[in-house]
């Protein structure tokens, strides 16, 4: 993969910020895609530091297929770790931005305990080589992967709100990072900010003994834009002064860290990178799915199929139909169905086409030609295609079922490869 031969040596800006709530998260989110916006060559990744229950996923509604807590166990339990492992935990955003997302439900996981903050240190330096760009959304606590990214870092950005408890919180934080030797290149953002709050800009510069970078205005869009799972920082001037704000400290972070020289050109991209692992559907019946030309066979097999019902264990259901290889492709994308029943001879793209398509994406779906070929060179032809089964045209009846059920329990490792 050509992606494997480039080094980077990306920028690690990590967000940071003792007190809950004060816009960590909102800001980590937002920078990833105002960088990726300032740069559009450049591959920005958004990491969430939370390992138990991550909030970076749900403020843009995507959900985790693979989180950092799995991939923590990993380099605790794997010692090499490779592009194409490292891949399997990445997700690509409509936004162009990639993302590292903490797990969707409170999990605890007591292998998590297994690995060092040497050991996170080893996958942002891994990260480092693939991405101009990586943003970390260290949490409220600092804990070892908090510790690692933000010695890895190249800038950190302390969040604080205008308020004594906040500001106490703040303080802590920048002399712990004193102490720690990490207190260069400190960005402080002061979010929330009311100009109608007594305490001001002027009075956190001197509490905090820093500049301020960035004030952030206290603004209901950044609750609106997570209600809507839009990144915030994409409204207009007009419509919202912290997505302004936020625009300056995309600039004043970008112009600091220019993308390191090698952009890498769309082409050069990792196929892997750009293919997604999918979730396969976790269902409690074998979801169908016939393509032929023909709707008189596609009856036929349906009929054979309700006959053949009382022969099997799991319940059947056709959920999808295509008359022709593309349609197949397409409708597979949608449905992500466990047997596809599919004929061979079709106009356009045929079926042997269409089942290495589907397999290339969807290896978990089992695909059953059916067929009037019956010479076992172009069977083993077709198996090695990724094809799952063959049922002759001329012997289609009620047993149709139990191929249709072995199929679906001989694919059980694979799809549970794509559960969640
Ligand atoms: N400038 C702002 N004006 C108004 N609301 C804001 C602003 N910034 C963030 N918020 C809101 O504050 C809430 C907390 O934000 P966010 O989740 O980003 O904080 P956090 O520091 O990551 O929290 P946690 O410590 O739980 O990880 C969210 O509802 C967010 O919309
Ligand atoms: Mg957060």
């Amino acid at each position: 993969m050509a992606i494997q031969g480039t080094s980077l040596n990306g920028h690690v800006i990590t967000v940071l910020g003792l007190k809950g709530g004060v816009g960590k998260t909102t800001i980590a989110v937002n920078l990833g895609i105002g960088l990726a916006n300032k740069y559009p060559d450049a591959r920005v990744l958004v990491v969430d530091g939370n390992l138990f229950t991550g909030d970076v996923g749900p403020m843009l509604n995507i959900r985790p297929r693979r989180n950092i807590g799995e991939f923590a166990e990993l380099v605790a339990s794997d010692e090499q770790l490779d592009t194409d492992t490292i891949n399997q935990f990445i997700q690509q955003h409509e936004s162009k931005v990639f993302f590292l997302l903490g797990p969707q439900y409170a999990e605890y996981n007591p292998e998590l305990h297994a690995f060092t903050s040497d050991s996170m240190g080893r996958i942002i330096d891994e990260l480092k080589r693939h991405f101009h760009y990586i943003i970390i959304d260290c949490g409220s606590t600092l804990d070892r992967l908090a510790a690692a990214a933000i010695r890895a870092s190249v800038a950190r950005i302390v969040v604080t709100t205008p308020s004594i408890l906040s500001l106490k919180d703040t303080k802590i934080l920048l002399s712990e990072l004193d102490a720690a030797e990490q207190a260069d290149d400190i960005f402080i953002v002061l979010n929330q900010y009311d100009p109608r709050d007594p305490i001001k800009e002027e009075q956190v510069k001197r509490y905090l003994n820093q500049p301020v970078s960035v004030t952030i205005p206290i603004d209901l869009n950044a609750r609106e834009a997570i209600r809507k799972a839009l990144p915030l920082i994409n409204m207009s001037t007009r419509q919202s002064p912290a997505a302004a704000a936020l625009r300056q400290l995309v600039d004043r972070l970008g112009e600091k860290f220019k993308p390191p020289v090698r952009i890498i050109q769309p082409s050069e991209l990792g196929t892997k990178m750009l293919r997604l692992p999918y979730s396969h559907p976790n269902r409690n019946y074998i979801s169908v799915m016939l393509v032929d030309d023909q709707d008189n066979m596609k009856e036929m097999i349906s009929t054979m199929l309700e006959l053949g019902q009382e022969q099997v264990k799991t319940l059947l259901k056709i959920e999808g139909l295509a008359a022709s290889g593309e349609e197949a492709v397409k409708k597979a994308e949608e449905l992500i169905p466990d047997v596809i029943l599919m004929d061979i001879n079709m106009p356009g793209m045929d079926g042997l086409q269409a089942a290495k398509a589907i397999q290339a994406k969807f290896p978990s779906i089992g695909i059953i030609m059916v067929t009037v070929h019956e010479s076992p060179e172009y069977w083993r032809e077709a198996i090695k295609a990724g094809v799952a089964d063959f049922i002759p045209k001329t012997t289609l009846g009620p047993h149709i079922a139990t191929s249709v059920e072995e199929v679906y329990n001989r694919y059980i490792p694979h799809r549970t490869r794509y559960q969640q």
